[in-house]
């Protein structure tokens, strides 16, 4: 019987209308009666001790309910370092403990939270607190201070092969990278709305990517049982890695409820959102990478320090995918962290890895020049036939063929191989590309499935979606799996009461939560069967195995004719709905043979004006080996993103620090360039869609990361090919092109 196939890859998101039309409601806008506003005041010192907090005028202040610091904030039981019997406390909150002591960790931390009946006499009042500190000498310059690797922490280090190979290699180039401190910038700031409903028991209006991730946190903080915390975040407006954790509004917004007796909001504000979220570290790097004559590579060696605050250590894989990217027998990595008096980074969008191919597809490149080789041509001649550092196979890997399709849709046989020879209308013309790369895992997830006597469907997971379009996703896999209209089944997230989902984060949870939905309407079907068999005449005596369930119902693989809608099966059966939960494992319970990873390759052709090194990104190709693509729609909208986000980190953002104060200087979209409309050229989208075999039924692998990784040396190697300059301290500004001399 053939397939009658529904528009799974068609129809917009399934949240879009309610986003556009303003019903979708964000943390910060859920109406709560009785609601009091609390405002953060933040250290203007960068490192010391707080002497004194004057509140009394503060206090008179019109509204203001109650001021919470060090000074009379409630003991927490998460916020106890050990236990009564002196031992350990394993439940502590993770992070700063907002509002604990007196210490000013960085500058911009908050001390005091104003609580008061509006949120404008709350920002009033918080004027009008009087503050006095101990100062203490502080470090926030990170290029001076790496320069001192006594006061970085001891290095992660990794090596294979004889590092004689490099030191031999026919060719060599070597250079040193620096990126900036990068932050998040989403539309919605992060937002809590904490509601106690007893002494106990607790409700959150959070921005968080984890709603359960955010429960069990909450949970430890105040020693009460999962079940007595409740997390809502029906929609998330945008996050990229900084509501992975909780950050200072969270516990300030619970705590303060709690003490007030009465449900309190905290919204950071846009200038907050530079410093309290978390950011991509600064790093330096260092690349050298030799090959032989014919362009095999023999050696790569990547060192990397990125910066952490004093009071946690941040990590990520900066130099990972210097080990496995490329074919290459020696390779060498070294990592470190550097402690600051600043606020801990995070991830963001293809954590360390997007710093790190940076500087290995920048310094390919660099290396395809000195052998005057094709780029492409280059890294295809290094393409791993299996991952060099686990020596697994790969569960997929189609990266010649985003060459391919890159290489012609970008036209990249316009591209001249002496940089600076192109030119269109007295503009320089450069043709640069890249790789990216990010694990393909997925963790453990629960979903569940209820298909009401109607013929509705309904999902439910205890998910965000901070945008990468997870509804959407999650009702096609659905969809195409039980062969049924997309209008018929929705997806409901947002809630941790639902069966627990994973934190949406690392390009997973298409693949973690896919393979959830996929295995629970594995079951729905087989439940639907047993049911044909049991109580519709027709179906009598029949083999539930030659059953198949299509087109909102039962229909039967030996007689066409057959067919029992499920509303009509459920009603024979007496069911108002049939209801059936799933759980799915990850990757790590699989025992997996093979290296499992996300691939990318991006193509771009940019114009850099002669005179005043201005760069217009011309065009942008962006292809991915990503699996299957489950929702062509969304995931041409991730790839959109990268590209977004790759232009602002090639070319335009830069946190930026007075290191006399340690304040930061331009903590505002006036002064912190993001990319706009006209920054953006027009862009093309391709998918190999090849199903990963391995990771997951649905062969879908990750996207999220893979789309924004490589994107900046992809125009790094553009603006060398246009003007023969390479830049390797990012962002590029033409005052960086006009001041190498070549
Ligand atoms: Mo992300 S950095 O996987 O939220």
């Amino acid at each position: 019987m053939k397939k009658e196939l529904p528009p799974v890859n068609e129809g917009p998101r399934a949240d879009a209308l309610d986003k556009v039309t303003g019903k979708a409601t964000y943390a910060a806008e859920h109406r709560v009666p009785n609601l009091a506003y609390g405002v953060f005041v933040c250290s203007t010192i960068a490192k010391g001790t707080i002497q004194s907090i004057d509140e009394s005028v503060a206090l008179k202040s019109e509204g203001v309910i109650d001021i919470i610091s060090h000074k009379n904030c409630p003991s927490i039981p998460g916020y106890a370092t050990q236990l009564p019997d002196g031992t350990r406390n394993p439940k502590q909150w993770w992070g700063m403990k907002v509002l604990h002591d007196n210490q000013v960790r960085f500058y911009g931390q908050p001390i005091a939270l104003i609580v008061a009946e509006t949120i404008e006499q709350a920002n009033a009042a918080s004027l009008l607190l009087k503050v006095s500190y101990q100062k203490e000498t502080f470090e926030t310059d990170f290029n001076l201070i790496r320069k001192d690797l006594s006061k970085a922490k001891p290095p992660s280090t990794y090596t294979r092969g004889n590092a004689t190979n490099l030191e031999q290699a026919a060719v060599k180039v070597e250079g040193e990278f620096n990126i900036p401190i990068e932050v998040h910038s989403p539309m919605e700031p992060q937002a809590t709305i904490a509601v106690w409903e007893s002494e106990d028991k607790l409700t959150v209006y959070d921005k968080t990517q984890g709603p359960k991730a955010t429960q069990g946190a909450l949970a430890r903080l105040f020693n009460i049982p999962d079940k007595n915390v409740r997390v809502i975040v029906n929609y998330v407006g945008g996050a990229f890695g900084n509501a992975l954790r909780n950050w200072h509004n969270v516990p300030a917004a619970c705590i303060a409820a709690k003490k007030i007796n009465r449900p309190v909001k905290v919204v950071l504000t846009r200038p907050q959102m530079f410093n309290l979220t978390g950011y991509r570290p600064q790093s330096w790097q260092q690349l050298k990478i030799g090959a032989d004559q014919s362009g095999k590579f023999v050696g790569i060696v990547h060192h990397a320090i990125s910066n952490t605050s004093r009071y946690e250590e941040f990590r990520e894989g900066i130099v990972n995918a210097s080990r496995f990217l490329y074919a290459c027998d020696y390779v060498e990595t070294n990592y470190r962290i550097l402690p600051l008096d600043v606020s801990t980074p995070t991830w963001m969008r293809g954590p360390g890895e997007a710093t790190g191919c940076f500087a290995l597809e920048s310094s390919i490149d660099e290396l395809s020049y000195t052998l005057n080789m094709d780029p492409v041509e280059l890294r295809i001649k290094n393409f791993a036939e299996k991952n060099p550092e686990s020596k697994l196979p790969w569960s997929s890997n189609y990266l010649k063929e985003c060459y391919d399709k890159g290489r012609e849709l970008i036209n990249w046989n316009n591209r001249a191989q002496k940089p600076g020879s192109l030119q269109e209308n007295g503009w320089l013309v450069g043709y640069g590309m890249a790789n990216g790369v990010f694990g393909a895992g997925r963790s453990q997830a629960s979903v569940r499935a209820i298909l009401n006597a109607d013929g509705n469907l309904v999902l439910q997971s205890a998910v965000s979606d901070m945008g990468p379009g997870t509804t959407t996703a999650m009702t096609k896999i659905a969809a195409e799996n039980l062969v049924m209209p997309l209008n018929k089944i929705s997806f409901k997230l947002g809630d941790s009461e639902l069966p627990p989902g994973p934190t949406q984060g690392g390009s997973t949870t298409t693949s973690t939560l896919g393979t959830a939905v996929y295995l629970a309407c594995e079951t729905l079907k087989k439940s639907l069967c047993t049911l044909a068999v049991e109580y519709a005449p027709a179906f009598k005596n029949m083999e539930a195995s030659t059953l198949l369930v299509q087109n909102g119902g039962v229909s039967s693989t030996l007689n066409k004719e057959l067919f029992i809608s499920n509303a009509d099966l459920l009603k024979l059966a007496n069911k108002p709905f049939l209801e059936i939960t799933q759980d799915s494992q990850g990757t790590s319970a699989m025992e997996l043979k093979h290296a499992t990873n996300s691939f990318s390759s991006h193509f771009v052709k940019v114009l850099v004006n002669p005179k005043t090194f201005k760069v217009k990104i011309a065009e942008v190709v962006t292809t991915a080996d990503a699996g299957k693509i489950i929702s062509e729609n969304t995931a041409r909208s991730q790839m959109l993103g990268g590209v977004v986000g790759g232009v602002g980190m090639a070319l335009l953002e830069e946190l930026k620090f007075d290191h006399q104060t340690g304040a930061i200087t331009n903590a505002s979209f006036a002064g912190y360039q993001v990319p706009l409309h006209p920054d953006i050229p027009k862009t093309t989208v391709w998918f190999v869609n090849k199903p990963d075999p391995i990771i997951n039924p649905i062969g879908a692998k990750g996207l999220g990361e893979i789309a924004f990784i490589g994107l900046a040396a992809a125009i790094a190697n553009a603006v060398y090919n246009a003007t023969g300059k390479r830049v390797k301290d990012l962002p590029i500004t033409p005052e960086k092109i006009r001041a190498i001399k070549n």
